[in-house]
């Protein structure tokens, strides 16, 4: 019993800790977390519950083996960590502060690599254990110094709002649960109120006294960067995606279908490209339907907030392939949410967007 509980209590005590860490790293997963610069390594979201959980499982496994064989010597250090751990969660996602974060995370690579040392000397098996998890660690800290580093507006970012908002959200042109079944009410809920709407909360707060006050929208786009160009990119790109979409089912208009024949060879055609590239594309980010200035059609897909505009392109249509636009309705089934938004398409906004033919 005394063996099972050595185990038992240490790995509740570290899901726990995950657990209420999680929670704390709620809105700000949603809201700040997606508009950040963050490092080209960074893995795709699904992988961190994952670690963690792999991770905090080891963590109650190390601390049992040797709590088992009565040495509670260690357990001071153990639930430092662990505090450690849960700070980390409180100062980077629940007061946003990637500077405080870093400190954090490297006091715990600190208490991580001295239970490693102490351990090792004691009960090797143990120390292995956080071998994982300190490798872990390495990476992480190497994300968060990353988003310190490329992120000095970041304190603007949480400013809860702002006196008069520049840019105001495009009206939905549908109800939220009129897409269903192929986009649920609750993902266009997520999508529109919170995503779209923390990407547009952002661009107001970064442009207050910039250059880029008096700006459109547009301009922004073009001429920023960093943060301010990852928050009104996003705000752009859903405001073309969501004014994109349409609960009634819509024919090529003959004008559009004449042009996709003669740049994709048949409707099919395109159909296969624009799907394979939107399956395909590697991480999060979009697939356009864009125009160059000889009014060639292409597909394009682009990387993060990326547009086509930034590359001398005209967005006419595009698909958001961040796991935020899918998960709730398709997990990580991406290819049955592309099939699906290709039945929503509204090709007469298409049809208006274009502007070299
Ligand atoms: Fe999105």
């Amino acid at each position: 019993m005394k063996t099972f509980l050595a185990y038992f209590i240490p790995i509740l005590l570290a899901y726990a800790v995950g657990a209420i860490g999680a929670y704390v790293q709620g809105d700000a997963l949603v809201e700040w977390y997606p508009g950040l610069v963050k490092s080209p390594a960074t893995p795709p979201a699904i992988l961190f519950p994952i670690a963690w959980s792999v991770l905090y499982l080891l963590m109650g496994i190390s601390a049992g083996t040797m709590l088992s064989k009565g040495d509670v010597s260690v357990l001071r250090l153990w639930l430092l960590q662990l505090l450690l751990n849960f700070l980390w969660s409180v100062m980077f996602f629940a007061l946003r502060s990637p500077f405080l974060g870093l400190i954090c995370i490297l006091a715990l690579d600190v208490a991580v690599m001295a239970y490693i040392i102490y351990t090792a000397g004691r009960r090797p098996a143990a120390a292995w254990l956080f071998v994982p998890y300190m490798l872990w660690l390495i990476f992480a800290t190497y994300l968060n110094g990353y988003i310190y580093i490329n992120n000095h507006n970041t304190k603007v970012a949480v400013a809860k709002s702002v006196a008069n908002p520049k840019f105001s959200m495009v009206p939905l042109p549908y109800s939220k649960d009129a897409l269903a079944p192929i986009m649920s009410e609750r993902t266009l809920y997520y999508h529109y109120d919170k995503h779209y709407k923390s990407y547009i909360d952002n661009t107001n707060r970064l442009v207050v006294g910039t250059p880029f006050d008096g700006m459109t929208l547009e301009e922004v786009v073009l001429k920023s960067d960093g943060i301010l160009f990852n928050n009104a990119a996003q705000t752009l790109n859903h405001q073309i995606y969501f004014e994109g979409l349409t609960p009634v089912r819509k024919v090529i208009p003959k004008e559009l279908e004449h042009l996709i024949i003669r740049d994709f060879g048949s409707v099919e055609e395109f159909n296969r490209a624009f799907t394979s590239a939107s399956v395909g594309l590697f991480g999060s980010g979009w697939v356009w339907l864009a125009e160059n200035g000889d009014g060639r059609l292409l597909v394009v897909p682009t990387k993060d907030a990326d547009n086509p505009m930034c590359h001398n392109l005209n967005p006419l249509m595009c698909i958001d392939v961040w796991e935020h636009a899918y998960y709730l309705d398709y997990q990580n089934r991406r290819a049955d949410f592309v099939k699906g938004y290709m039945d929503l398409i509204d090709w007469d906004k298409v049809v208006m967007r274009l502007k070299y033919q």
